[in-house]
């Protein structure tokens, strides 16, 4: 019998917290005849992730999403401490945005004691963010792997500003044979084409002022790239202009193929620009298609 999922009285968002209790009502909708989308989070919730929401519910009968802040894939204890933690008032955007179901589990539910298995893949997350935050990328596709059997959804939803996870995750769900339909949703920006991030909340007013160069010379070094410039002169010219804009460090500014991440002396398509640079304690990254 499929369980009465809880309900917050502020949300009336269905929420579990037991994979036993998602297996449940997932077996009811596909018993109904329901195609069933997931979409994954950490909470924090912003616009970005209300659009991989608006995605889901456009193509799938039933919409889940879930908030699991994955401790395996932070490299750094206060970091994973002050990562934002609203479930109430993510759980309203979520019904708001067409949600059908919450599913936040408890740590010891996504790792009791005794769990050992990670799943990692090599090539992939061997470069950018892979070698800025060591284990990030498998913390992240374990997690992932994980809430895909859990829930075994037909399409999964991830955006495009973390582009590399979502390559990660299209290629895991690819070599372990999950049979789901990676999504991918574009990059939603701030009016000054800032990138949408649950992090950016920990940027003061002046910081996030600064941030905007960050569009803006990866716009600029795109554009350039597009035409034909060489990538290691434009990309050490971004870098300066980055720095000179109050960028405070840069762990990386590339050129790589957008498929398998391979770095690139020119602009052929399909090249994709990525960045990752810090203000203050915040890490902000984002990334292009050179076209
Ligand atoms: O992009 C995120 O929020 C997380 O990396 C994800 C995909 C939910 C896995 O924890």
């Amino acid at each position: 019998m499929t369980p009465v999922p809880a309900q917050s009285s502020e949300t009336q968002l269905p929420t579990l917290r037991g994979i036993a209790d998602l297996r449940a009502q997932v077996a009811a909708w596909r018993a109904a005849g329901e195609s069933i989308g997931l979409v994954p989070t950490m909470g924090g919730l912003h616009a970005g992730h209300l659009a991989l929401v608006h995605q889901a519910r456009a193509e799938c009968d039933r919409v889940i999403a879930t908030i699991f802040v994955n401790p395996i894939q932070f490299n750094e204890a206060a970091d994973f401490k002050g990562y934002p933690r609203e479930e109430a008032r993510d759980a309203a955007e979520l019904a708001a945005a067409g949600a059908d179901l919450l599913f936040a589990p408890a740590q010891e539910e996504v790792y009791p004691p005794g769990f050992t298995t990670s799943v990692s893949v090599a090539g992939l997350s061997d470069c950018l963010c892979g070698l800025a935050r060591p284990g990030h990328l498998s913390g992240v596709a374990t997690v992932v792997a994980k809430l895909l059997l859990q829930s075994l959804p037909d399409v999964a939803y991830f955006g495009e500003k973390d582009y590399q996870q979502l390559l990660v995750v299209r290629r895991m769900a690819r070599d372990l044979d999950i049979p789901v339909r990676i999504a991918v949703v574009p990059t939603v920006r701030a009016a000054d084409g800032f990138a949408l991030s649950s992090r950016n909340q920990h940027l003061t007013p002046e910081q996030r002022t600064r941030a905007a160069a960050l569009y803006r010379v990866l716009s600029e070094v795109a554009e350039r790239l597009a035409k034909g410039a060489n990538a290691e002169a434009e990309l050490a010219r971004g870098r300066d202009l980055l720095l000179g804009a109050g960028i405070e460090r840069i762990d990386y500014l590339e050129l790589r193929h957008g498929e398998t991440l391979e770095a690139l002396e020119r602009a052929t398509p399909p090249a994709r620009l990525f960045a990752a640079v810090w203000l203050g304690e915040t890490r902000l990254i984002d990334n292009l298609a050179v076209v």
